[in-house]
C-alpha cells in the first residue's frame, strides 16, 4: 500500500504524552516512559502504554518490541499473553525474535539474494543458505527513537528507526516508523510507515509469540485458529515459497473454520514435515488489495480470551513454535518449551524479491510503504 509523503511527515515533532486520569474509580488511561537497561552504551526504555480497562501493553525500544501484553480473561483476570522477558540482557543473549519489529525484510529471501535493476544484492545468509528476518542485526536489534502522544483514537507510542544505506547489505537509507497505538475499544493497532532513498524491497512484520492462556508453560496446542485464506504458499526444504498458491481444502492447512492446532499437526503431509509443524504463509482472502481484512482468530477455549486480527497486508506466517525447545533463553532463567507460544505474522509473502508474481514488496523513492495490522482483544462466553 502506497500513501503520499505528507502521510509521513507528520510523524515527527511529537512532544512526551504526561498520565492522563480519566476518573476516579477506573483504570487509568496512560502512557508512562522508564528505563529498561543499556544495549551496549545505548539506552534502552521501556513505555506502558494502558486504556480504560485496564488492557496493558509493554513495549520497549530496542526491537520496537512488545514485551508484554496483558488482558483479561472471561472471568477479568489479567495476564500476559505473549512470551517475553523482564530484562534487556535475555533479550541482548538472543531470543528468536520475542515480540519484535523484524525487518527490513521479514521472512526469508532464497539464498540472501535478489537482482534490482540488473544489479545483484548479497544479504548476510543467518538462516541455512537463506537471509532471515533482515539479517544478523536486523531490525530487531536495533535501537528505535520514540515519541508518545494522545489522539482520539488511543495512547499512542511511535518509534523510528533509520536504516543506513547498505546496511545489512540492503540498498538505500530507509527510515520506518512502527506506531503502536492501544484503544479503550481494546484493540492494539500496529502501523507501518517507511521511506527509502534508493529502490529497495521493505517488509515489516511483528513477531509476537502468543499463548492466550497467560501460562506460558502451557503448550498452545488446544488454542482453536480460523485463518480467512482459501491458499497459502507450499515450501521446498529450506522453507522458500515454491512460487505455488495451493488451495488448502481437505488438507491440515485448511483453517477456514476454528481448529484445534493440535488436531492435525502431525498429519503425515510432506508440507507440515518441512515447516517441523506450521510455518507457512496463508494467501489473505482480501476484497481488493491493501484493505484491511479479517485474517485470523485465535482463542482460548479455557481462559475465554480471544484475539482478532485484521490487517492490510496480503499474507499472513502461522508458525507454531516449532524452534522453541525448553533451552533456557537469556539469563533471566527463563525457559520457552516447544509450542508454547505462535506467531500469526501479518506481511508480504516470503521471497518476494525473487517471485514476481507475488504482490511487490519494493519500495521506490518518493513513494510510502503503508501498512496496518489490528490486535482486538475480546472474550468468549
Ligand atoms: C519465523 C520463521 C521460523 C523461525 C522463527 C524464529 O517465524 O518462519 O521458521 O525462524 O521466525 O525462530
Amino acid at each position: 500500500m502506497v500513501a503520499t509523503l505528507a502521510a509521513a511527515a507528520c510523524l515527527v515533532g511529537m512532544a512526551a504524552f504526561p498520565r492522563l486520569v480519566v476518573a476516579s474509580g477506573r483504570p487509568q488511561r496512560a502512557i508512562d516512559k522508564a528505563p529498561f537497561g543499556r544495549a551496549g552504551e545505548q539506552p534502552v526504555e521501556i513505555y506502558t502504554l494502558t486504556n480504560i480497562h485496564g488492557i496493558e501493553a509493554r513495549i520497549m525500544t530496542y526491537g520496537a518490541t512488545i514485551v508484554s501484553l496483558k488482558t483479561p480473561d472471561r472471568a477479568g483476570q489479567f495476564r500476559n499473553i505473549v512470551l517475553g522477558f523482564d530484562s534487556i540482557d535475555a533479550y541482548l543473549a538472543g531470543v528468536p525474535y520475542f515480540g519484535a519489529t523484524v525487518g527490513r525484510y521479514a521472512n526469508r529471501i532464497a539464498n540472501g539474494r535478489f537482482t534490482l535493476d540488473g544489479k545483484t544484492y548479497q544479504l548476510p545468509q543467518n538462516d541455512g543458505v537463506n537471509s532471515l528476518h533482515g539479517g544478523r542485526q536486523g531490525f530487531d536489534k536495533r535501537i528505535w527513537s520514540a515519541t508518545t502522544s494522545q489522539t482520539p483514537h488511543g495512547q499512542e507510542l511511535r518509534l523510528t528507526y533509520v536504516s543506513a544505506a547498505g546496511e545489512e547489505g540492503y540498498p538505500g537509507a530507509l527510515t520506518a516508523h512502527v506506531i503502536y497505538r492501544l484503544g479503550d475499544d481494546d484493540t492494539l493497532a500496529i502501523e507501518y510507515q517507511a521511506t527509502a532513498t534508493a529502490p529497495t524491497p521493505v517488509n515489516l512484520a511483528n513477531h509476537a509469540y502468543f499463548n492466550l492462556s497467560g501460562d506460558p508453560t502451557h503448550p498452545i496446542l488446544g488454542h482453536r485458529l480460523t485463518l480467512n485464506a482459501d491458499r497459502y504458499t507450499p515450501v521446498d526444504a529450506t522453507l522458500i515459497p515454491t512460487g505455488e498458491l495451493r488451495s488448502v481444502a481437505g488438507t491440515a492447512f485448511d483453517f477456514r473454520a476454528p481448529y484445534e492446532i493440535g488436531s492435525r499437526i502431525n498429519d503425515s503431509d510432506e508440507q507440515l514435515a518441512r515447516g517441523h509443524g506450521y510455518d507457512h504463509n496463508w494467501v489473505l482472502n482480501q476484497q481488493q488489495p491493501g484493505t484491511m481484512t479479517l485474517a485470523a482468530v485465535l482463542q482460548d477455549p479455557d481462559s475465554g480470551r480471544s484475539l482478532e486480527i485484521r490487517t492490510t497486508q496480503p499474507g499472513l506466517q502461522f508458525y507454531s513454535g516449532n524452534f522453541l525447545n525448553g533451552k533456557p533463553a537469556g539469563n533471566g532463567g527463563s525457559v520457552f518449551e516447544y509450542r508454547t507460544g505462535l506467531c500469526l505474522e501479518t506481511q508480504h509473502f516470503p521471497d518476494s524479491p525473487n517471485q514476481a508474481a507475488f504482490p511487490s514488496t519494493l519500495l521506490l523513492p518518493g513513494h510510502v510503504y503503508s501498512e496496518k495490522t489490528i490486535l482486538a482483544f475480546r472474550t468468549l462466553k
